[in-house]
């Protein structure tokens, strides 16, 4: 068997999306090791999650730090010395600078809710609802410089129906959300995935546009 992938999660509130990797490791359904959870945020309440499943912890919040270069800096070398596999963002609301996605490069992943290219950025659900969007969705992409705007790898939607809510949508997203981290960390667990200078390639070819999950 390969080795567990070591990942290093970094949150900011609920962690709903940690709950669902520690829950697939403890299933047995993902070969992976949560070497660090992280939290930008003291009152996270993923921090507590993550210590009843007895995983480090650690809280760099940003309001410590005098600027976001300072923020980055110490990230970056709490995260050095872990050295995990990939750098897993679930609901982490900090915007990372160029300097720290350089040194991870090809390492770091985000989960957005929202069909990007489209609503890049806050409050997504509300967006689309506005705009009376009839679809809506979730995905996972490959963090680069630009916000929001490295290559999703994995997408998936589902319909706004009459009458939705935000709080629908969060509640149809989130299922999505919890079943694609896991099947991605999977997948690049076992290497059917790979991503190599800012391309992403599954079972070694070159991915020209994002797999569509269906649950
Ligand atoms: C998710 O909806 C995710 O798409 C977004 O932030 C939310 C985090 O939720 N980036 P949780 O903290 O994992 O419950």
């Amino acid at each position: 068997m390969r080795e567990p992938l070591r990942l290093a999660i970094l949150i900011s509130g609920n962690g709903s999306n940690l709950q669902s990797i520690i829950d697939a490791i403890e299933a047995g359904r993902l070969n992976a090791k949560i070497s660090a959870v992280i939290s930008n945020e003291r009152k996270a309440y993923g921090l507590v999650r993550a210590t009843r499943h007895g995983l480090n912890t650690w809280v760099i919040a940003h309001r410590d730090y005098p600027d976001r270069d300072q923020f980055d800096a110490t990230l970056q070398n709490y995260l050095e010395a872990v050295n995990p596999d990939y750098i897993v963002l679930a609901g982490f609301m900090r915007i990372l600078g160029p300097g720290f996605i350089h040194a991870f490069e090809d390492r770091i992943l985000n989960i957005h809710p929202s069909l990007l290219p489209a609503y890049k950025g806050l409050h997504t659900h509300q967006r689309a609802l506005d705009n009376g969007e009839k679809e809506h969705g979730v995905s996972i992409h490959l963090v680069t410089a630009e916000l929001d705007d490295g290559p999703v790898i994995l997408q998936a939607s589902y319909p706004i129906e009459a009458g939705d809510t935000v709080q629908d949508l969060e509640r149809k997203g989130h299922r999505l959300e919890h079943l694609m981290y896991p099947q991605l960390l999977c997948w690049l667990g076992d290497e059917k995935l790979t991503i190599k200078g800012g391309q992403l390639f599954y079972e070694q070819a070159l991915l020209e546009k994002p797999i569509q999950y269906r649950p």
